[in-house]
């Protein structure tokens, strides 16, 4: 069923487990969201990005994603992921988004409060939820996200920024970065700690992809209620699609799509059992 991400990650901050927003931008990505979610009985946010605008029909993607989320039992809601244009958080409002994410982090503080209370503003005028961040996620390898400049997250900026905005979720910035890590993760957990006595709001990690089991455990623990995940799904699919071009045999276009989607189902599996901290 189609719900609010608001109502999704309320349920989570009270449950104590975090919600897999998957970023999807096809057909195949959202099927195998939506159906590893529904087997394994856990609520899950499908993300597209503005950045996928240009080559994803939005509306029509919109349309499929409340269809598809109308068949299943589990809660579905669909996010607007990383936009820079309040034209495209407009956009996704008017074609029925449940939440747009404003990134603002390349701007200072103060006006960074500037545009994404104005975003808040609109989006809750529509009853659409709203997700910000400050700070800055860096980017590792393989990811097809924006260069973020990798500043953490001041706590007490952060506590200014969610009475001033009183935007709905915040990605915390605490060293998780866009794609794979490039060395050894540097994941500032003792900083996620301060950010949560600070704000009350839901918190987001981006850059779920290669961050340790263990570290996504205790951030869970410690308030995270969503968690991105792309590029490991990206691989997934990709290292398929490798394989398959080293076959002599042409396949079908059909078979690849379906197999393709069967080899991006563990790395959910995967992602959905842990973020569930045992609680389905
Ligand atoms: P990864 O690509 O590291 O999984 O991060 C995804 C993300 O945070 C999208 O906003």
């Amino acid at each position: 069923m189609l719900v609010n991400t608001k109502d999704i990650l309320t349920d989570a901050q009270k449950g104590q487990y975090a919600v897999a927003a998957f970023n999807v931008y096809n057909l195949e990505t959202a099927q195998a969201a939506i159906q590893v979610s529904e087997r394994e009985g856990t609520p899950v946010i499908i993300a597209l990005g503005e950045r996928y605008f240009p080559t994803v029909d939005v509306e029509g993607f919109s349309s499929m994603i409340k269809a598809m989320a109308e068949k299943v039992k589990v809660p579905v809601s669909l996010h607007l992921d990383h936009a820079y244009e309040k034209k495209s958080i407009i956009r996704a409002i008017r074609c029925g988004f449940n939440s747009v994410m404003y990134d603002g982090s390349k701007y200072s503080l103060e006006q960074n409060i500037h545009f994404t209370k104005e975003i808040v503003e609109i989006a809750h005028m529509a009853g659409v939820s709203v997700e910000a961040e400050i700070g800055s996620t860096a980017r590792g390898a393989f990811s097809d996200e924006e260069e973020g400049n990798g500043t953490l997250t001041d706590p007490d900026s952060a506590k200014v920024f969610v009475a001033e905005t009183n935007v709905d979720f915040l990605a915390a910035s605490i060293g998780t970065v866009h794609g794979m890590y490039k060395g050894e993760p540097k994941i500032d957990l003792a900083l996620l700690e301060k950010i949560r006595q600070t704000v009350g709001i839901p918190l987001v990690l981006h850059g779920g992809s290669g961050t340790p089991e263990d570290t996504l455990k205790k951030a869970i623990q410690l308030g995270i209620c969503k968690v991105n995940v792309n590029t490991e799904i990206s691989m997934a699919a990709v290292a398929f699609l490798q394989k398959y071009t080293e076959k002599k045999q042409m396949a079908h276009l059909s078979t690849i799509m379906s197999d393709m989607q069967q080899a991006m189902e563990p790395v959910m599996t995967k992602f959905v059992r842990l973020l569930a901290n045992n609680k389905f």
